[in-house]
């Protein structure tokens, strides 16, 4: 960790276009328009590299949110959306697309001085992630469509039978911080593709990219009402979005605390409900590995994004005959993955997101050490200004800790030793979370029948956190209910209608 000394952690200074965001009032985006809130309260932006206060956003009122969901409601009722040819959708979606690729650069540095992430990451994930969902799901606008079906108890000539799909309604639709611009768009490119319609909330942390994007979702030619994006706190403004009885559908992506809370709080209503959790997923590391890309391989798939990542692989377990090398080999990348402010240009890992979060993290560390764990990497905070933490390995853990039990959602990795097979899908598999997997072999049979055995609803062969608009992707166990993404994505915001009618 030598370098680490000699980083310059002042963060660098704004772009016009990112000034010209920051200085913008605090307004709402709904029917197409940008609106002021019915109350005065505001949330401040943070920047993550220094703690500055770099802006504000509104906190949005019941009131406000009832104008939203009237506006989603109304646009969803006139068919204003849903009842324009396919084609159209498809091309808006695209333009839609084409306007975040022709902003990128302006997103990146808003997501990193948001965020914490490196511009340079966001550059490289978020942003062409987030046109990319755009441009998966406007493929499926003109390809939704039922069956024709014979009845089985009824002779045939007698009734003609079939079923559409239809888009659910109104959807409330909820994003955590760690991926703010993606999450949105991977949120409304169904809505968008379905014919639904959204009232969209980023996280209280990180707003400022949901916000950008509602200018591009009126230029690209979205009917006003259609999606309306609204800021304000989860316990409030989120919870009002849950509860109306307006919204027909919840799709949400958070903590597993608060999943669990928002399906019990839809649960009155009936809606819809998806959501997509959190984790502690295991990667299985086997005896044949060249650990030289390895070990390179499973540092990334924790330190990636500071670990704040659903999927991060955060759970290793590396067979003994090779445990020591990877360990080792994963404490080289630290240089790499050294905390820098996220616009720095050789950043690859930022700060995390708050202090809040920066101090959860430190929490767990230090419970760590106090139940028995050593530090082999990391484990300290860099810097007094900023919420940097270093990348951390912890050894000589045991099942019983919370560093291995619960999601630290920071740059910290629990490593273990396995000798038999058995023990350690038995082990990786010891845990309420279910979303993510990894494992790490050259054998192809090994790693069919590792995957095949492993309690999660993505598991990743000799790579990690690959996610892809066209894959479906949910979680098993208490990380999620449903999936998005794929065609069982697109399928989460439509209805079956069975129509029969006797001839
Ligand atoms: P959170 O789950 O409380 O927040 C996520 C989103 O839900 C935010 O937009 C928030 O405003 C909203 N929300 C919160 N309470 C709500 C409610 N009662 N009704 C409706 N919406 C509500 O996550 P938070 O507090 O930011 O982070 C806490 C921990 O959660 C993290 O340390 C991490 O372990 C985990 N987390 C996991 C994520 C994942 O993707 N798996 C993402 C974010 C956090
Ligand atoms: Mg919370």
């Amino acid at each position: 960790m030598n370098e680490v000394t000699t980083i310059d952690r002042t963060q660098r200074e704004y772009s016009d276009a990112v000034k010209k965001a920051l200085a913008r009032a605090p307004q709402l985006f709904i029917n197409g328009e940008w609106v002021d809130s019915s109350g005065d309260e505001t949330i401040d932006v943070e920047d993550p590299s220094s703690g500055a206060i770099i802006s504000k956003f509104v906190e949005a009122t019941d009131k406000d949110i009832d104008r939203a969901v009237a506006a989603a409601k109304a646009a969803f009722e006139d068919g204003r959306w849903r009842n324009l040819p396919p084609v159209a959708r498809e091309k808006i979606m695209h333009r839609l697309a084409d306007l975040i690729e022709a902003n990128a650069d302006e997103f990146a540095e808003l997501e990193a001085i948001d965020v914490g992430k490196p511009k340079g990451m966001a550059a490289a994930v978020d942003v062409p992630g987030a046109a990319a969902h755009f441009r998966y799901m406007a493929g499926w606008a003109g390809k939704i469509g039922g069956e024709t079906q014979a009845p089985y108890s009824m002779p045939g000539g007698m009734m003609f039978a079939y079923t559409v799909k239809e888009p659910v309604g109104v959807c409330a639709q909820i994003v955590p911080w760690n991926f703010p611009l993606l999450m949105a768009c991977l949120k409304i490119a169904p809505v968008l593709a379905s014919g639904c319609t959204t009232v969209l909330k980023p996280a209280e942390q990180t707003s400022l990219t949901a916000l950008r994007l509602a200018d591009l979702v009126a230029e690209a030619g979205v009917p006003a009402g259609v999606v309306n994006i609204v800021t304000g706190y989860g316990h409030t403004a989120g919870d009002r979005m849950v509860k109306h009885p307006d919204v027909d559908k919840v799709a949400f992506t958070g903590s597993t605390e608060i999943g669990k809370l928002i399906n019990r709080n839809a649960t009155d209503t009936l809606k819809h409900v998806t959501l997509e959790l959190g984790g502690k997923s295991p990667v299985v590391v086997m005896p044949d590995v060249d650990v030289a890309e390895t070990a390179p391989g499973v540092a990334g798939a924790i330190f990636f994004n500071s670990g704040q990542v659903c999927v991060a692989g955060s759970r290793l377990y590396a067979h003994k005959s090779v445990f020591d090398k990877v360990v080792e080999g994963m404490a080289e990348t630290a240089p790499f993955w050294a905390p820098r402010p996220s616009l720095d240009p050789e950043a690859h890992m930022g700060p995390l997101v708050s202090k809040e979060q920066h101090d959860r993290v430190m929490g767990y560390i230090e419970a760590g050490k106090r139940d028995g764990a050593s530090v082999l990497m990391g484990g300290d905070a860099p810097s007094d200004a900023g919420y940097y933490v270093n990348p951390t390995i912890l050894t000589d853990v045991n099942p019983q800790m919370s560093v291995v039990r619960e999601e630290i959602f920071g740059p910290v990795v629990v490593a273990q030793r396995f000798e038999d097979l058995n023990d350690v899908v038995r082990e990786a598999n010891d845990t309420q979370y279910g979303l993510a997997a990894g494992v790490w072999t050259k054998d192809a049979s090994a790693a069919h029948q590792i995957a095949s055995k492993l309690q999660a609803g993505t598991v990743w062969v000799n790579c990690h956190a690959m996610i892809d608009p066209a894959l479906p992707f949910g979680g098993y166990k208490e990380s999620g209910v449903g999936h998005e993404q794929g065609r069982l994505g697109l399928e989460a915001y439509l209805e079956t209608k069975t129509v029969m009618m006797k001839l």
